[in-house]
């Protein structure tokens, strides 16, 4: 499995993209899924691109409606990402002794939110709205319920196993 994060921008790829989405400003939303399926985030490269072939966009342009979109990331991602919601009732059940395990667990460096093999990203959310699952960690879209860091510690072994 593909356990690194992708780096250097395919062009081609981004022009595939540009193509289904006939080139038009309008579909600019469209085409930043599309690269962010890639690459996990958004390359400045892909954004300068875009911002570059399309009609009627600038790289400024692309550049702004990336960062005004929650669902968009300039940074990259690892190819699990883990939210650990820390919203009241999650914090009052121990979410951050699940965040500390989940740390320990993929050693995360200090300061950093993605593991240096480019395996794990680590968020910490507010109110996921599962409060009465608390303490909810979601990895992937999947959630998991009533976590502790012994449950957390076993989850991520299986996931590491999996990429061996
Ligand atoms: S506080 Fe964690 S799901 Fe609501």
């Amino acid at each position: 499995m593909d356990k690194t994060i992708t780096s250097e921008v395919d062009f081609k790829a981004i022009d595939e993209i540009l193509k289904s989405c006939d080139y038009k400003k309008s579909h600019l939303i469209a085409m930043l899924q599309k690269v962010q399926a890639i690459y996990r985030y958004l390359p400045e490269e892909a954004m300068t691109y875009i911002g570059e072939k399309v009609d009627g966009l600038s790289p400024a342009t692309v550049f702004g409606v990336a960062t005004f979109y929650a669902q968009f990331s300039l940074e990259p991602k690892g190819k699990y990402e883990i939210k650990v919601c820390d919203g009241t009732a999650c914090h009052v059940r121990g979410s951050l002794p699940v965040l500390n395990a989940i740390k320990e667990k993929i050693k995360l460096e200090d300061g950093k939110f993605t593991t240096k093999d480019g395996l794990f990203t680590l968020e910490i959310v507010s109110c996921l709205g599962a409060c009465g699952l608390a303490p909810v960690v979601v990895i992937n879209e999947k959630v998991y319920p009533q976590m502790t860091p012994d449950a957390i510690s076993v989850i991520l072994d299986t996931l590491m196993k999996e990429e061996q």
